[in-house]
């Protein structure tokens, strides 16, 4: 039985890493799940699932909880994030919150050696060295979720790391697909939360259709699988059944494809090396999909993935200013009080303004985090 602690329960991950515990419960038993608002739902969880502990963000829900609960140890908070991450009685953790929270509870888990399958990709960006580091010394383990990136990392299992000569990462290009800034300009708050191909939270739905998510997987890719910049491509696949793929130097190119359904990446990073049965997700049919179509992104509308690459390639602090600057403004745009584009200019001002360190510790990049957010959010 493999033990399994869900930080982010009550989002599009967390229910889907939900389903996929509820048809194997033989094999998964969850341990600790948390909440942020939606203690609602953080309680059906614990209605089904009985866990050990829980952490929810919100006093009100802390209280709702403990009252119906009086056995159940409740946390809160990012201290409680924390303490989940860091538990005993875990053997995996599935950081499958939204935005940079998800820092320190993931430094937590990879410090007591688990298995981390990975969903957060601000992780990462914004402390990919340090935490490759600490995997390395404290033996820790990190399983990418992401649809991408679980698509690379089994893709590249088909050869040796230095075979590899080019990491390609498809795109579906998200709603606006094939517009000019001008079309841009005039976007509105629920065009952009109109995803052609996946149901996700709001925030990422937005970095879908910006292509700021694809350029926080290409960082994400960088330090997962320390590939150069020069060596990821980014491809526009507008079906999203191709998740991604790798070209080895014989020039063979083994890609990963499937329906758009996070349940198996999930599901994957739960059971890796092993793979379990799928009884949720629809078979790919290849005959009645018929065709599949691939072009190049068009960075100079869709800045979002050419500051990620320049970030990137400038490395250091640079790729943490880029997931802030952006987690602010998406905020910003998401409460009506900035325009589409005001989101890309948020981000080239902030990086443009940076001068980039060396970053030394988790309590540095909270620092940078903290005052560039505080800025931004002043000038709103
Ligand atoms: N959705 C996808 O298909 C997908 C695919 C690949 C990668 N990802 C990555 O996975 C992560 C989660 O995405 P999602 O789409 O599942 O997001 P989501 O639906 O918005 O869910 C976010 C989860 O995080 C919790 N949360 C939000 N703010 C928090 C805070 N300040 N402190 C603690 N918990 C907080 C939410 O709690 P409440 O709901 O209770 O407020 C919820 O459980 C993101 O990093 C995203 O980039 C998502």
């Amino acid at each position: 039985m493999k033990k399994i602690t869900i930080l982010g329960s009550t989002g599009s991950i967390g229910t889907s890493a939900i389903d996929v515990i509820r048809a194997h419960r033989d094999e998964f038993q969850i341990v600790a799940m948390s909440a942020h608002g939606n203690h609602k739902l953080l309680m059906e969880q614990i209605e089904e699932f009985n866990p050990i502990y829980v952490s929810i963000g919100t006093e009100e829900g802390r209280r709702a909880i403990e009252e119906r609960y009086p056995e159940l140890t409740v946390y809160m908070g990012e201290e409680g994030l924390k303490k989940l991450g860091a538990l005993d009685e875990a053997d995996i953790v599935l950081t499958a919150v939204s935005g940079n929270v998800g820092i320190e509870a993931t430094v937590e888990a990879v410090k007591k050696g688990k298995r981390i399958a990975l969903a957060n990709k601000e992780t990462l960006v914004c402390a990919g060295e340090l935490i490759n580091k600490m995997v390395e010394e404290y033996g820790a383990e990190i399983i990418p979720v992401d649809s991408e990136h679980s698509a690379l990392f089994q893709s590249l299992e088909s050869g040796r790391r230095e075979e590899v000569s080019k990491l390609i990462i498809t795109a579906s290009g998200g709603p606006f697909r094939g517009r000019t800034t001008k079309d841009l300009e005039k976007v509105k708050l629920e065009d952009a939360l109109k995803h052609p191909n996946w149901a996700m939270g709001r925030k990422i739905t937005i970095d879908s259709s910006t292509l700021v998510n694809k350029g926080l997987e290409v960082i994400e890719a960088h330090y997962l699988f320390g590939i150069d910049y020069e060596d990821i491509e980014v491809v526009v696949h507008p079906q999203s059944i191709v998740h991604s793929l790798v070209e080895f130097r014989d020039r063979s190119v083994i890609a990963q494809l499937g329906i758009t359904d996070m349940k198996v990446p999930i599901q994957y990073a739960f059971t890796y090396p092993e793979r379990g049965e799928n009884n949720l997700t629809e078979r790919l049919d290849l005959v009645k999909l018929s065709r599949l179509d691939f072009e190049a992104p068009d960075m100079e509308v869709f800045k979002g993935l050419k500051f990620a690459f320049e970030a990137g390639k400038i490395g250091m602090s640079m790729p943490l200013i880029y997931n802030t600057a952006n987690e602010v403004a998406v905020d910003l745009f998401l409460q009506g009080k900035i325009q589409y584009l005001d989101i890309y200019r948020i981000i080239e001002e902030a990086m443009g303004k940076h001068t980039p360190v060396e970053l030394k510790n988790i309590e540095q990049i909270k620092e940078i985090d903290r005052s560039l957010r505080d800025e931004i959010y002043r000038k709103y």
